[in-house]
């Protein structure tokens, strides 16, 4: 069996929630782009041999020029254009491969604070087990509000958790998933999700709460200060 172990990179979306002109994933979170920490953290992942950025057509020779080379990335072998939804853009990027892996590794572009040893668990799990999905447990009580803007109900703590990426596939059980996604029309905000419709099995791999989705403009103050303490820690 091959051991290539993909990572494919959706970071194409267009960050209406930042405002702003510049996308999320481009903005600077301390001297390089939120991008740019994600790259460099699966570049460093022994395992992943190979990188496939999913970003918008316009910005294909700034993330070439600007975050890929600037920042010595090497295993990227494909930059490849984004779809309207998350969804299509991770198509995208499986689309590109040209040579099956045994695994694929999806992970937001704007997630930069992702740890090699949480990337390396995932893997390594998925290696098992076929699928591993990084999150962590909830801490807050959910409810269940209606339309109406009514509490319906409070949802069982215990048994919920907040799902992060990276999340890694068995790449049969992923295109399986993708395309079934395509034929029955289903939408889905991430890749587990797809596969929790085909039955099969997901490990669950413990994440962080630094591990955070950069999307609203507050976010990047909570990065910088991750990133401060990142530092003060010497680095994950
Ligand atoms: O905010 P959201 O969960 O949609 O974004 C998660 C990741 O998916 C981000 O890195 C974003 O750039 C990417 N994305 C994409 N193509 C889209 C929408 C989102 O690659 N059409």
């Amino acid at each position: 069996m091959s051991n290539r172990v993909v990572a494919v990179v959706p970071a194409a979306g267009r960050g209406a929630r930042m405002g702003g002109n510049i996308p999320k994933q481009f903005l600077s979170l301390g001297d390089i782009p939120i991008l740019a920490y994600a790259l460099r953290t699966l570049e460093s992942v022994q395992s992943i041999t190979d990188i496939i950025v999913v970003i918008p057509q316009a910005d294909q020779d700034y993330c070439r020029e600007d975050i890929i080379e600037r920042c010595g990335i090497r295993k990227v072998t494909d930059i490849v254009s984004g779809g309207p939804r998350r969804q299509d853009s991770v198509r995208n990027g499986l689309m590109a491969i040209t040579e099956t892996p045994a695994l694929v590794v999806v992970h937001d572009g704007v997630r930069p604070f992702v740890s090699k040893k949480i990337v390396t668990n995932a893997v390594h799990v998925a290696m098992e087990s076929g699928a591993a999905l990084v999150a962590i447990p909830m801490k807050d009580t959910v409810k269940r509000v209606n339309q109406q803007g009514y509490v319906e109900g409070t949802l069982n703590r215990e048994e919920l958790w907040l799902a992060q990426t990276p999340q890694v596939f068995r790449y049969s059980w992923l295109m399986e998933a993708h395309q079934l996604a395509e034929a029955k029309n289903l939408e889905v905000t991430d890749d587990a999700g797809m596969i929790e419709q085909l039955g099969y099995p997901i490990s669950i791999v413990e994440g962080s709460a630094h591990n955070i989705k950069i999307t609203r403009p507050e976010d990047l103050a909570l990065g910088e200060a991750i990133l401060s303490c990142q530092k003060l820690e010497g680095g994950e």
